[in-house]
């Protein structure tokens, strides 16, 4: 597996290939990225994984300074899984622009989890339409566990005309029902046992007042719990760790 910190002898490496898959992250891999990698690596020629940390996207200074890293445990799981290529850049070759320009988008990336993270969104399209021009992927593929990210990044694709597919793949779960995620690590053993309530409480309640109501009796301090078109998006505190998740409102037929 070939890693490349430097975009320059990345560049090289790609001119002249055809295109890849591509599975873009923030690293601390865990179930939920892998197979996001092993749907990529089944479907096309070579496949191809980034690991940046994105400044762009945290509006909060204290999460992304917690945010886990180890990139080390990364790598052996991505070469394991059989990618051919590993993005490392550092933040100054991404931002070559020290953040001057920025994609915005202006009606689903103020609403759910845009409302409680103001510059989120942008921060994200910000930083997937970069990596996208840099590895010009046939595909590209995200979780529905970011079910918002995922519908705003399609509307990206489709409103800059973007040569890539976006693919989107099921939520991994643990089998408690927590959705994976990279902040997991750090709840600490009383907050993971309440963790898993999230997906049960949204998955058996009424409505989001009586979803928002067992929540809060549980301990959880309720960003939001909305029901939107055929599905009911939650965000949530347990301390500093913010969970978030999402169902189906109509299971679809058997
Ligand atoms: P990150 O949180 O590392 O997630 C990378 C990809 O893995 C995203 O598409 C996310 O939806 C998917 N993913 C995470 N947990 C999952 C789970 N339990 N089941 C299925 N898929 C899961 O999302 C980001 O990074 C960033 O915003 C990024 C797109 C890389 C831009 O910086």
């Amino acid at each position: 597996m070939k890693v490349f910190d430097e975009l320059d002898a990345w560049r090289d490496y790609r001119a002249g290939r055809e295109a890849p898959g591509f599975i873009p992250t923030m690293g601390a891999l865990h179930p939920g990225h892998l197979s996001l990698v092993q749907r990529g690596v089944a479907e096309n020629p070579w496949t191809v994984a980034s690991i940046f940390v994105n400044p762009a996207q945290f509006n909060d200074p204290a999460d992304l300074r917690a945010y886990p890293r180890q990139v080390d445990a990364d790598l052996a799981q991505l070469e394991t899984a059989g990618v051919e290529a590993v993005l490392l850049p550092n933040e100054k070759a991404l931002y070559p622009d020290e953040y001057r320009y920025r994609l915005s988008e202006s009606e689903l990336s103020r609403r759910l989890c845009g409302a409680h993270r103001p510059g989120h969104f942008d921060g994200v399209l910000t930083v997937v339409l970069k990596l996208l021009n840099l590895v010009r992927p046939a595909s590209a593929y995200f979780g529905e566990k970011d079910y918002q990210q995922l519908q705003l990044i399609r509307g990206m694709a489709e409103a800059f005309f973007l040569q890539t597919r976006i693919v989107g793949c099921p939520i991994v779960r643990e089998v408690d029902g927590l959705a994976m995620s990279s902040r997991n690590l750090r709840l600490d053993p009383e907050q993971r046992r309440t963790a898993p309530q999230l997906h049960r409480v949204i998955t058996t309640a009424g409505g989001p007042g009586e979803a928002v109501a067992a929540l809060a009796d549980l301990g959880f301090e309720v960003d939001y719990v909305e029901d939107v078109d055929d599905r009911r998006f939650a965000a949530a505190r347990l301390g500093e760790v913010r969970l978030i998740d999402n169902v189906p409102l109509v299971e679809p037929a058997p």
